[in-house]
Protein backbone atom coordinates (compact mmCIF):
# COMPACT_ATOMS: atom_id res chain seq x y z
CA UNK A 1 0.00 0.00 0.00
CA UNK A 2 1.19 3.51 -1.00
CA UNK A 3 0.11 6.51 1.56
CA UNK A 4 0.57 9.93 -0.03
CA UNK A 5 1.62 13.00 1.85
CA UNK A 6 0.93 16.42 0.53
CA UNK A 7 3.47 18.99 2.18
CA UNK A 8 2.98 22.28 1.78
CA UNK A 9 6.47 23.45 2.50
CA UNK A 10 6.75 26.81 2.30
CA UNK A 11 5.66 29.82 0.26
CA UNK A 12 5.42 28.25 -3.10
CA UNK A 13 6.40 24.94 -3.30
CA UNK A 14 4.40 22.07 -2.80
CA UNK A 15 6.50 18.65 -2.56
CA UNK A 16 4.59 15.34 -2.82
CA UNK A 17 6.15 12.04 -1.09
CA UNK A 18 5.13 8.87 -2.24
CA UNK A 19 6.63 6.47 -0.01
CA UNK A 20 5.84 2.93 0.39
CA UNK A 21 5.23 2.05 4.10
CA UNK A 22 4.80 -1.48 5.49
CA UNK A 23 6.38 -3.75 2.53
CA UNK A 24 9.84 -2.90 2.86
CA UNK A 25 9.88 -3.97 6.51
CA UNK A 26 8.68 -7.14 6.42
CA UNK A 27 5.20 -6.36 7.15
CA UNK A 28 6.29 -4.52 10.96
CA UNK A 29 4.68 -1.65 11.22
CA UNK A 30 7.62 0.46 12.01
CA UNK A 31 7.76 3.82 10.08
CA UNK A 32 10.71 3.91 7.48
CA UNK A 33 13.29 4.95 9.15
CA UNK A 34 14.94 6.78 5.62
CA UNK A 35 11.23 7.71 5.28
CA UNK A 36 11.74 9.76 8.70
CA UNK A 37 14.79 11.03 8.36
CA UNK A 38 13.49 12.58 4.69
CA UNK A 39 11.16 14.51 6.80
CA UNK A 40 13.47 15.87 9.37
CA UNK A 41 15.76 17.05 6.69
CA UNK A 42 12.84 18.80 5.47
CA UNK A 43 12.06 20.73 8.58
CA UNK A 44 15.68 21.25 9.34
CA UNK A 45 16.10 22.77 5.69
CA UNK A 46 12.69 25.36 6.42
CA UNK A 47 13.65 27.08 9.06
CA UNK A 48 15.85 30.38 9.23
CA UNK A 49 18.93 29.90 7.24
CA UNK A 50 18.02 26.06 6.85
CA UNK A 51 19.17 26.94 2.96
CA UNK A 52 22.63 28.32 3.96
CA UNK A 53 24.97 26.00 2.45
CA UNK A 54 28.38 26.24 4.98
CA UNK A 55 32.06 26.38 3.98
CA UNK A 56 34.47 23.75 5.42
CA UNK A 57 35.49 25.83 7.86
CA UNK A 58 31.75 27.14 8.53
CA UNK A 59 31.45 23.70 9.13
CA UNK A 60 33.94 23.06 11.23
CA UNK A 61 32.93 26.16 13.77
CA UNK A 62 29.55 25.03 13.35
CA UNK A 63 30.42 21.57 14.85
CA UNK A 64 32.22 23.63 17.79
CA UNK A 65 29.23 25.98 18.25
CA UNK A 66 26.75 23.30 18.47
CA UNK A 67 28.85 21.31 20.85
CA UNK A 68 28.59 24.43 23.01
CA UNK A 69 24.93 25.05 22.43
CA UNK A 70 24.57 21.57 23.67
CA UNK A 71 26.53 22.06 26.73
CA UNK A 72 24.60 25.41 27.33
CA UNK A 73 21.67 23.48 27.43
CA UNK A 74 22.72 21.04 29.74
CA UNK A 75 23.24 23.59 32.52
CA UNK A 76 21.40 23.70 35.93
CA UNK A 77 20.07 27.18 35.27
CA UNK A 78 19.20 27.39 31.58
CA UNK A 79 19.44 30.89 30.92
CA UNK A 80 16.24 31.74 28.32
CA UNK A 81 14.06 29.91 31.09
CA UNK A 82 15.48 32.77 33.90
CA UNK A 83 14.56 36.22 33.60
CA UNK A 84 16.85 38.27 32.04
CA UNK A 85 17.80 40.14 35.32
CA UNK A 86 18.84 36.80 36.85
CA UNK A 87 20.00 35.29 33.69
CA UNK A 88 22.18 38.14 32.96
CA UNK A 89 25.51 36.87 34.62
CA UNK A 90 25.00 33.32 33.98
CA UNK A 91 24.98 34.47 30.25
CA UNK A 92 28.22 36.33 30.59
CA UNK A 93 30.14 33.17 32.09
CA UNK A 94 28.88 31.71 28.88
CA UNK A 95 31.66 30.42 26.47
CA UNK A 96 28.98 30.41 23.57
CA UNK A 97 27.99 34.12 24.32
CA UNK A 98 31.58 35.17 24.08
CA UNK A 99 31.43 33.74 20.90
CA UNK A 100 28.46 35.53 19.71
CA UNK A 101 29.63 39.07 20.93
CA UNK A 102 32.06 38.31 17.91
CA UNK A 103 29.90 37.25 15.28
CA UNK A 104 29.07 40.27 12.87
CA UNK A 105 25.06 40.57 13.56
CA UNK A 106 25.02 43.11 10.64
CA UNK A 107 21.70 45.71 11.77
CA UNK A 108 20.53 46.63 14.86
CA UNK A 109 17.06 47.64 13.66
CA UNK A 110 14.42 48.09 16.73
CA UNK A 111 16.21 50.54 19.31
CA UNK A 112 14.90 53.74 20.59
CA UNK A 113 16.93 56.46 21.61
CA UNK A 114 17.04 56.78 25.19
CA UNK A 115 17.62 53.68 26.20
CA UNK A 116 20.75 52.82 23.48
CA UNK A 117 23.52 53.81 25.99
CA UNK A 118 24.58 52.24 29.07
CA UNK A 119 23.29 53.87 31.95
CA UNK A 120 26.24 53.33 33.89
CA UNK A 121 27.77 55.64 31.53
CA UNK A 122 25.36 58.33 32.39
CA UNK A 123 25.72 58.41 35.83
CA UNK A 124 29.43 58.37 35.78
CA UNK A 125 30.00 60.86 33.09
CA UNK A 126 27.00 62.54 32.57
CA UNK A 127 26.04 63.05 36.04
CA UNK A 128 29.57 64.41 36.95
CA UNK A 129 28.72 67.23 34.50
CA UNK A 130 28.68 71.13 36.06
CA UNK A 131 25.53 72.78 36.44
CA UNK A 132 23.30 69.56 37.00
CA UNK A 133 20.30 69.92 39.40
CA UNK A 134 18.36 67.07 40.30
CA UNK A 135 14.77 66.54 42.36
CA UNK A 136 13.01 64.00 43.74
CA UNK A 137 9.22 63.57 42.31
CA UNK A 138 5.98 62.10 44.75
CA UNK A 139 6.32 58.95 42.84
CA UNK A 140 9.04 57.61 44.22
CA UNK A 141 11.48 58.81 40.44
CA UNK A 142 14.04 61.90 39.84
CA UNK A 143 14.11 64.49 37.45
CA UNK A 144 17.01 66.31 35.92
CA UNK A 145 18.22 70.01 34.14
CA UNK A 146 21.40 71.19 33.28
CA UNK A 147 21.00 75.00 34.00
CA UNK A 148 23.26 78.03 34.51
CA UNK A 149 20.94 79.08 37.24
CA UNK A 150 18.55 77.40 39.83
CA UNK A 151 15.77 76.13 37.52
CA UNK A 152 12.06 76.82 38.33
CA UNK A 153 10.73 74.12 40.60
CA UNK A 154 8.91 71.33 38.76
CA UNK A 155 4.81 70.47 39.69
CA UNK A 156 5.09 67.02 42.15
CA UNK A 157 8.69 67.52 42.76
CA UNK A 158 11.22 68.22 45.61
CA UNK A 159 13.37 71.45 45.11
CA UNK A 160 15.88 71.39 42.95
CA UNK A 161 19.38 70.77 43.80
CA UNK A 162 22.67 70.88 42.41
CA UNK A 163 24.15 67.53 42.20
CA UNK A 164 27.53 68.70 42.68
CA UNK A 165 26.89 69.99 46.34
CA UNK A 166 24.60 66.90 47.15
CA UNK A 167 27.59 64.63 46.38
CA UNK A 168 29.51 67.01 48.78
CA UNK A 169 27.64 66.77 51.41
CA UNK A 170 26.95 62.92 50.92
CA UNK A 171 29.07 60.61 52.72
CA UNK A 172 28.70 57.63 51.10
CA UNK A 173 28.61 58.66 47.21
CA UNK A 174 28.90 55.66 45.58
CA UNK A 175 25.45 54.45 47.24
CA UNK A 176 23.92 58.10 46.18
CA UNK A 177 25.61 56.97 42.69
CA UNK A 178 23.95 53.41 42.65
CA UNK A 179 20.61 55.23 43.76
CA UNK A 180 20.47 57.56 41.02
CA UNK A 181 21.81 54.56 38.04
CA UNK A 182 18.70 52.35 39.51
CA UNK A 183 16.39 55.38 38.88
CA UNK A 184 17.28 55.35 34.72
CA UNK A 185 17.38 51.64 33.91
CA UNK A 186 14.38 48.70 35.00
CA UNK A 187 17.83 46.31 35.88
CA UNK A 188 17.47 45.01 39.61
CA UNK A 189 19.30 43.11 41.46
CA UNK A 190 16.29 42.18 43.39
CA UNK A 191 13.69 39.57 42.45
CA UNK A 192 12.19 40.99 39.36
CA UNK A 193 8.96 38.92 40.06
CA UNK A 194 8.72 40.78 43.04
CA UNK A 195 9.52 44.63 42.24
CA UNK A 196 7.54 44.25 38.74
CA UNK A 197 4.21 41.88 39.85
CA UNK A 198 2.50 43.34 36.29
CA UNK A 199 2.43 44.68 33.02
CA UNK A 200 1.45 47.85 34.40
CA UNK A 201 3.96 48.22 37.11
CA UNK A 202 6.81 46.98 34.84
CA UNK A 203 5.59 49.39 32.21
CA UNK A 204 5.43 52.73 34.84
CA UNK A 205 8.56 52.45 36.19
CA UNK A 206 9.52 52.22 32.32
CA UNK A 207 8.45 55.22 31.55
CA UNK A 208 9.29 56.98 34.79
CA UNK A 209 13.30 55.74 33.87
CA UNK A 210 12.63 57.20 29.91
CA UNK A 211 11.37 60.29 31.32
CA UNK A 212 14.58 61.15 33.87
CA UNK A 213 16.79 59.74 30.67
CA UNK A 214 15.42 62.15 28.75
CA UNK A 215 15.75 65.47 30.56
CA UNK A 216 19.80 64.11 30.81
CA UNK A 217 19.93 63.03 27.36
CA UNK A 218 18.08 66.80 26.05
CA UNK A 219 20.93 68.64 26.94
CA UNK A 220 22.66 69.68 23.94
CA UNK A 221 26.08 69.03 24.53
CA UNK A 222 25.30 65.39 26.40
CA UNK A 223 23.57 64.24 23.48
CA UNK A 224 25.61 64.65 21.09
CA UNK A 225 28.18 62.21 23.59
CA UNK A 226 25.34 60.24 24.46
CA UNK A 227 24.60 59.57 20.68
CA UNK A 228 28.26 58.81 20.04
CA UNK A 229 28.82 56.32 22.74
CA UNK A 230 25.17 54.73 21.93
CA UNK A 231 27.18 54.06 18.91
CA UNK A 232 29.88 53.02 20.00
CA UNK A 233 28.67 50.29 22.05
CA UNK A 234 26.59 48.96 18.86
CA UNK A 235 30.33 48.73 17.40
CA UNK A 236 32.30 47.00 20.09
CA UNK A 237 29.09 44.51 19.69
CA UNK A 238 29.74 44.10 16.32
CA UNK A 239 27.10 45.48 15.11
CA UNK A 240 27.42 47.71 11.53
CA UNK A 241 24.03 49.95 10.79
CA UNK A 242 21.74 51.07 12.98
CA UNK A 243 18.08 51.82 12.51
CA UNK A 244 17.36 54.38 15.38
CA UNK A 245 14.00 54.88 16.89
CA UNK A 246 14.00 58.64 17.90
CA UNK A 247 11.25 61.25 19.56
CA UNK A 248 13.79 64.24 18.10
CA UNK A 249 12.67 65.82 21.60
CA UNK A 250 13.82 69.57 21.78
CA UNK A 251 16.93 69.89 23.10
CA UNK A 252 18.12 72.62 25.57
CA UNK A 253 21.13 74.55 26.21
CA UNK A 254 22.21 75.79 29.54
CA UNK A 255 21.04 79.30 29.43
CA UNK A 256 17.29 77.28 28.75
CA UNK A 257 17.40 78.18 24.86
CA UNK A 258 15.73 75.19 22.78
CA UNK A 259 16.56 73.74 19.50
CA UNK A 260 13.44 72.16 17.33
CA UNK A 261 13.56 68.58 15.80
CA UNK A 262 15.26 69.57 12.49
CA UNK A 263 18.32 70.76 14.89
CA UNK A 264 18.08 67.13 16.28
CA UNK A 265 18.08 65.35 13.05
CA UNK A 266 20.87 67.26 12.25
CA UNK A 267 22.97 66.40 14.90
CA UNK A 268 22.05 62.60 14.42
CA UNK A 269 22.93 62.65 10.93
CA UNK A 270 26.33 65.40 11.95
CA UNK A 271 27.25 62.81 14.81
CA UNK A 272 26.51 59.56 12.11
CA UNK A 273 28.85 61.08 9.75
CA UNK A 274 31.84 61.46 12.60
CA UNK A 275 31.16 58.26 13.64
CA UNK A 276 31.84 56.96 10.43
CA UNK A 277 34.94 58.70 9.72
CA UNK A 278 36.48 57.37 12.32
CA UNK A 279 35.25 54.34 12.07
CA UNK A 280 35.22 53.41 8.51
CA UNK A 281 33.93 49.99 8.84
CA UNK A 282 30.81 51.23 10.45
CA UNK A 283 28.18 51.65 7.75
CA UNK A 284 25.91 54.18 9.65
CA UNK A 285 22.65 54.69 10.85
CA UNK A 286 19.15 56.16 9.85
CA UNK A 287 16.33 57.23 12.18
CA UNK A 288 13.13 56.73 12.21
CA UNK A 289 10.61 59.63 13.21
CA UNK A 290 8.42 58.65 16.35
CA UNK A 291 5.52 60.17 18.56
CA UNK A 292 3.75 59.10 21.44
CA UNK A 293 0.39 56.67 20.70
CA UNK A 294 -1.13 58.69 23.54
CA UNK A 295 -2.05 61.77 21.23
CA UNK A 296 -4.63 63.27 19.62
CA UNK A 297 -5.51 63.29 16.41
CA UNK A 298 -5.18 67.15 15.87
CA UNK A 299 -1.34 66.30 16.92
CA UNK A 300 -1.16 63.09 14.93
CA UNK A 301 -1.99 65.65 11.96
CA UNK A 302 0.40 67.89 12.55
CA UNK A 303 3.34 65.22 13.20
CA UNK A 304 2.98 63.41 10.52
CA UNK A 305 3.03 66.30 8.06
CA UNK A 306 6.22 67.41 9.60
CA UNK A 307 7.18 63.74 9.42
CA UNK A 308 6.70 64.13 5.54
CA UNK A 309 8.45 67.59 5.60
CA UNK A 310 10.99 65.88 7.18
CA UNK A 311 11.15 62.80 4.90
CA UNK A 312 11.43 65.63 1.90
CA UNK A 313 14.51 67.11 3.38
CA UNK A 314 16.34 64.29 4.65
CA UNK A 315 15.98 61.50 2.33
CA UNK A 316 18.89 59.51 2.55
CA UNK A 317 19.08 59.83 6.59
CA UNK A 318 15.12 59.49 7.78
CA UNK A 319 13.97 56.50 7.30
CA UNK A 320 10.20 56.77 7.97
CA UNK A 321 7.94 57.35 10.54
CA UNK A 322 6.16 54.78 13.82
CA UNK A 323 3.89 55.02 16.98
CA UNK A 324 5.43 54.41 20.38
CA UNK A 325 4.21 53.79 23.83
CA UNK A 326 2.23 51.04 25.34
CA UNK A 327 0.37 49.37 22.69
CA UNK A 328 -2.43 48.29 25.43
CA UNK A 329 -2.90 51.95 26.99
CA UNK A 330 -2.43 54.21 23.74
CA UNK A 331 -4.61 54.78 21.08
CA UNK A 332 -4.78 51.73 17.98
CA UNK A 333 -3.38 52.85 14.60
CA UNK A 334 -7.20 53.04 13.03
CA UNK A 335 -7.80 55.31 15.13
CA UNK A 336 -5.69 57.52 13.56
CA UNK A 337 -6.29 56.26 10.00
CA UNK A 338 -7.31 59.61 8.42
CA UNK A 339 -4.01 61.26 9.25
CA UNK A 340 -2.24 58.18 8.29
CA UNK A 341 -3.53 58.44 5.12
CA UNK A 342 -1.86 61.67 4.57
CA UNK A 343 1.51 61.02 2.51
CA UNK A 344 -0.47 58.30 0.48
CA UNK A 345 -3.00 60.68 -0.46
CA UNK A 346 -0.56 64.11 -0.81
CA UNK A 347 1.75 61.74 -2.57
CA UNK A 348 4.48 62.21 -0.38
CA UNK A 349 5.70 58.81 0.66
CA UNK A 350 6.21 58.19 4.47
CA UNK A 351 7.58 54.67 5.10
CA UNK A 352 6.07 53.01 8.20
CA UNK A 353 7.77 50.97 10.68
CA UNK A 354 4.96 50.50 12.80
CA UNK A 355 4.71 48.45 16.47
CA UNK A 356 1.96 46.18 16.27
CA UNK A 357 1.15 43.07 18.09
CA UNK A 358 3.19 43.67 21.40
CA UNK A 359 0.01 42.64 23.07
CA UNK A 360 -1.50 39.78 24.84
CA UNK A 361 -4.86 40.73 25.12
CA UNK A 362 -5.80 38.64 22.00
CA UNK A 363 -8.92 40.12 20.19
CA UNK A 364 -8.71 43.44 21.94
CA UNK A 365 -9.19 46.57 19.74
CA UNK A 366 -5.69 46.79 19.78
CA UNK A 367 -4.93 43.57 18.83
CA UNK A 368 -6.07 44.71 15.24
CA UNK A 369 -2.68 46.49 15.08
CA UNK A 370 -0.96 44.00 13.17
CA UNK A 371 -3.26 43.30 10.06
CA UNK A 372 -4.07 47.66 10.26
CA UNK A 373 -0.11 47.94 10.33
CA UNK A 374 -0.39 45.55 7.11
CA UNK A 375 -2.94 47.91 5.55
CA UNK A 376 -0.80 50.83 5.87
CA UNK A 377 2.07 49.25 3.71
CA UNK A 378 4.31 49.53 6.88
CA UNK A 379 7.57 48.21 5.46
CA UNK A 380 8.43 46.07 8.98
CA UNK A 381 6.33 45.23 12.14
CA UNK A 382 8.03 46.37 15.27
CA UNK A 383 7.97 43.15 17.82
CA UNK A 384 4.32 41.43 16.01
CA UNK A 385 4.44 39.20 19.30
CA UNK A 386 0.60 38.36 18.48
CA UNK A 387 1.58 37.58 14.93
CA UNK A 388 0.37 33.62 15.65
CA UNK A 389 -2.94 34.98 16.61
CA UNK A 390 -3.26 36.20 13.07
CA UNK A 391 -3.24 33.88 10.59
CA UNK A 392 -4.06 36.48 7.27
CA UNK A 393 -1.51 39.18 8.86
CA UNK A 394 0.86 35.92 9.33
CA UNK A 395 0.27 35.20 6.14
CA UNK A 396 0.36 38.54 4.45
CA UNK A 397 3.21 39.53 6.24
CA UNK A 398 5.75 36.41 4.62
CA UNK A 399 4.23 36.88 1.30
CA UNK A 400 5.05 40.72 1.03
CA UNK A 401 8.61 40.08 2.57
CA UNK A 402 7.44 42.54 5.79
CA UNK A 403 9.97 41.77 8.25
CA UNK A 404 8.96 41.22 12.15
CA UNK A 405 11.64 43.19 14.28
CA UNK A 406 11.81 40.46 17.52
CA UNK A 407 13.15 41.70 20.66
CA UNK A 408 13.16 38.51 22.93
CA UNK A 409 14.50 40.19 26.02
CA UNK A 410 12.12 43.26 25.69
CA UNK A 411 9.27 40.94 25.40
CA UNK A 412 10.60 38.93 28.33
CA UNK A 413 10.89 41.99 30.90
CA UNK A 414 7.54 43.72 29.40
CA UNK A 415 6.17 40.51 30.66
CA UNK A 416 4.81 38.81 27.33
CA UNK A 417 6.63 35.79 28.29
CA UNK A 418 8.50 33.78 30.93
CA UNK A 419 10.45 31.10 29.44
CA UNK A 420 12.28 32.23 25.85
CA UNK A 421 11.89 28.86 24.86
CA UNK A 422 8.07 29.85 24.45
CA UNK A 423 8.37 32.86 22.34
CA UNK A 424 6.59 33.12 19.78
CA UNK A 425 9.56 33.34 17.38
CA UNK A 426 10.39 29.79 17.92
CA UNK A 427 7.73 29.03 15.30
CA UNK A 428 8.74 31.53 13.43
CA UNK A 429 12.38 30.76 13.01
CA UNK A 430 11.27 27.67 12.44
CA UNK A 431 9.29 28.29 9.07
CA UNK A 432 11.96 31.10 8.08
CA UNK A 433 9.08 33.82 8.49
CA UNK A 434 10.76 37.24 7.47
CA UNK A 435 12.78 38.64 11.10
CA UNK A 436 15.31 40.14 12.38
CA UNK A 437 16.55 40.01 16.21
CA UNK A 438 16.60 43.60 18.20
CA UNK A 439 17.01 44.82 20.96
CA UNK A 440 14.64 47.86 21.61
CA UNK A 441 15.47 49.30 24.56
CA UNK A 442 19.23 47.43 25.96
CA UNK A 443 19.68 50.02 28.43
CA UNK A 444 16.98 49.55 29.82
CA UNK A 445 16.83 45.99 30.66
CA UNK A 446 20.41 46.25 31.56
CA UNK A 447 21.69 44.56 27.98
CA UNK A 448 23.92 46.24 25.48
CA UNK A 449 24.30 45.63 21.81
CA UNK A 450 22.81 42.59 19.94
CA UNK A 451 24.54 40.10 21.44
CA UNK A 452 22.36 39.04 24.42
CA UNK A 453 19.36 39.40 22.36
CA UNK A 454 20.72 36.89 19.68
CA UNK A 455 22.06 34.65 22.61
CA UNK A 456 18.12 34.31 23.72
CA UNK A 457 17.05 33.59 19.87
CA UNK A 458 19.88 31.14 18.87
CA UNK A 459 19.73 29.28 22.18
CA UNK A 460 16.11 29.94 23.57
CA UNK A 461 13.66 29.97 20.68
CA UNK A 462 16.13 28.66 18.05
CA UNK A 463 16.69 25.51 20.61
CA UNK A 464 19.15 23.15 19.36
CA UNK A 465 18.66 23.03 15.84
CA UNK A 466 19.14 26.39 14.82
CA UNK A 467 22.88 26.52 13.84
CA UNK A 468 25.74 28.85 12.01
CA UNK A 469 23.95 28.92 8.83
CA UNK A 470 20.45 30.56 11.20
CA UNK A 471 22.89 33.12 12.75
CA UNK A 472 24.55 33.88 8.86
CA UNK A 473 20.59 34.21 7.89
CA UNK A 474 19.72 36.67 10.68
CA UNK A 475 22.83 38.70 10.16
CA UNK A 476 21.49 38.96 6.51
CA UNK A 477 18.03 39.62 6.99
CA UNK A 478 19.02 42.55 8.98
CA UNK A 479 20.76 44.36 5.82
CA UNK A 480 18.01 42.80 3.93
CA UNK A 481 15.20 44.37 5.14
CA UNK A 482 16.74 47.77 6.22
CA UNK A 483 15.54 50.78 5.13
CA UNK A 484 18.60 51.37 2.88
CA UNK A 485 18.09 51.37 -1.11
CA UNK A 486 19.25 48.24 -2.86
CA UNK A 487 22.39 49.42 -4.18
CA UNK A 488 23.36 50.73 -0.49
CA UNK A 489 22.37 47.33 0.76
CA UNK A 490 24.79 45.53 -1.37
CA UNK A 491 27.72 47.76 -0.09
CA UNK A 492 26.06 46.99 3.41
CA UNK A 493 26.52 43.23 2.75
CA UNK A 494 29.96 43.36 0.89
CA UNK A 495 31.29 45.21 3.90
CA UNK A 496 29.36 42.89 6.15
CA UNK A 497 30.55 39.73 4.34
CA UNK A 498 34.53 40.54 4.62
CA UNK A 499 33.84 40.89 8.30
CA UNK A 500 31.88 37.44 8.53
CA UNK A 501 35.35 35.76 6.50
CA UNK A 502 37.46 37.31 9.02
CA UNK A 503 34.87 36.16 11.96
CA UNK A 504 35.51 32.50 10.73
CA UNK A 505 38.84 32.62 9.94
CA UNK A 506 40.11 34.09 13.35
CA UNK A 507 37.73 31.20 14.86
CA UNK A 508 38.70 27.88 13.17
CA UNK A 509 42.61 28.37 14.06
C1 LIG B 1 32.70 61.91 29.28
O1 LIG B 1 32.63 61.54 27.91
C2 LIG B 1 33.24 62.48 27.07
C3 LIG B 1 32.93 62.13 25.63
O2 LIG B 1 32.46 60.84 25.46
C4 LIG B 1 34.71 62.51 27.35
O3 LIG B 1 35.36 63.43 26.48
C5 LIG B 1 34.92 62.91 28.78
O4 LIG B 1 36.27 62.87 29.09
C6 LIG B 1 34.15 62.02 29.73
N1 LIG B 1 34.21 62.58 31.06
C7 LIG B 1 34.31 61.84 32.14
C8 LIG B 1 34.29 62.54 33.43
O5 LIG B 1 34.38 60.61 32.10
C1 LIG C 1 28.66 52.69 50.39
O1 LIG C 1 27.53 52.07 49.78
C2 LIG C 1 27.86 50.93 49.02
C3 LIG C 1 26.63 50.52 48.23
O2 LIG C 1 25.47 50.64 48.98
C4 LIG C 1 28.38 49.86 49.95
O3 LIG C 1 28.69 48.70 49.21
C5 LIG C 1 29.61 50.40 50.65
O4 LIG C 1 30.06 49.47 51.59
C6 LIG C 1 29.33 51.72 51.32
N1 LIG C 1 30.58 52.29 51.78
C7 LIG C 1 30.74 52.77 53.01
C8 LIG C 1 32.08 53.36 53.30
O5 LIG C 1 29.86 52.71 53.84
C1 LIG D 1 15.18 56.87 42.71
O1 LIG D 1 15.76 57.90 43.44
C2 LIG D 1 15.03 58.27 44.59
C3 LIG D 1 15.67 59.52 45.16
O2 LIG D 1 17.04 59.34 45.39
C4 LIG D 1 15.04 57.11 45.57
O3 LIG D 1 14.30 57.44 46.72
C5 LIG D 1 14.41 55.90 44.91
O4 LIG D 1 14.53 54.78 45.73
C6 LIG D 1 15.10 55.63 43.57
N1 LIG D 1 14.34 54.62 42.85
C7 LIG D 1 14.80 53.40 42.66
C8 LIG D 1 13.93 52.49 41.87
O5 LIG D 1 15.86 53.03 43.09
C1 LIG E 1 -4.94 67.72 21.50
O1 LIG E 1 -3.80 67.70 22.35
C2 LIG E 1 -3.15 68.97 22.43
C3 LIG E 1 -1.84 68.76 23.20
O2 LIG E 1 -2.02 67.99 24.33
C4 LIG E 1 -4.09 69.98 23.09
O3 LIG E 1 -3.47 71.24 23.18
C5 LIG E 1 -5.36 70.07 22.24
O4 LIG E 1 -6.30 70.92 22.89
C6 LIG E 1 -5.98 68.70 22.01
N1 LIG E 1 -7.03 68.83 21.02
C7 LIG E 1 -8.22 68.24 21.16
C8 LIG E 1 -9.20 68.46 20.07
O5 LIG E 1 -8.48 67.54 22.11
C1 LIG F 1 -0.70 50.46 0.14
O1 LIG F 1 -0.20 49.89 -1.05
C2 LIG F 1 -1.22 49.59 -2.00
C3 LIG F 1 -0.59 48.83 -3.13
O2 LIG F 1 0.63 49.39 -3.50
C4 LIG F 1 -1.88 50.88 -2.44
O3 LIG F 1 -2.91 50.62 -3.35
C5 LIG F 1 -2.46 51.60 -1.22
O4 LIG F 1 -2.98 52.86 -1.58
C6 LIG F 1 -1.42 51.78 -0.14
N1 LIG F 1 -2.08 52.26 1.06
C7 LIG F 1 -1.61 53.21 1.84
C8 LIG F 1 -2.42 53.62 2.99
O5 LIG F 1 -0.52 53.75 1.62
ZN1 LIG G 1 10.13 49.39 20.60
Amino acid sequence: THVSYLCDLNRHLVVCLWMALCCLWGGLSIPDPKYRETLMEMEASMQTGGQVVLSEKEKLLNSRLLQMKQEEVMRKDFPPAVHFFKARDLIEESPLFSLLQKVPKGAALHVHDFSMTDVKWLVKNVTYRPHLYMCSTDAQSIRFMFCSQMPKPLPRCSPWVLLEKLRAMTVNVTELDDRIMKNLTLFTELDPDVVYPTQDVVWERFEKAFRAVSDLVSYAPVFRDYYYQGLSELYADNVMYLELRTLLSEMYELDGRTHDLTWTLKTYQDVTRQFTADFPDFFGARIIFTIHRGVNSTVMDQVVKTAMKLKRDFPDFMAGFDLVGREDRGRPLWYFRNELSLPSDKGLPLPFYFHAGETSMSGSEVDQNLLDALLFNTSRIGHGFALLRHPVAKEFSRKRGVALEICPISNQVLKLVDDLRNHPGAVLMAEDHPLVISSDDPAMFGASGLSYDFYQAFVGFGGLRSNLGTLKALAINSIKYCSLPAQQQEKALAMWQKRWDKFISENTQ
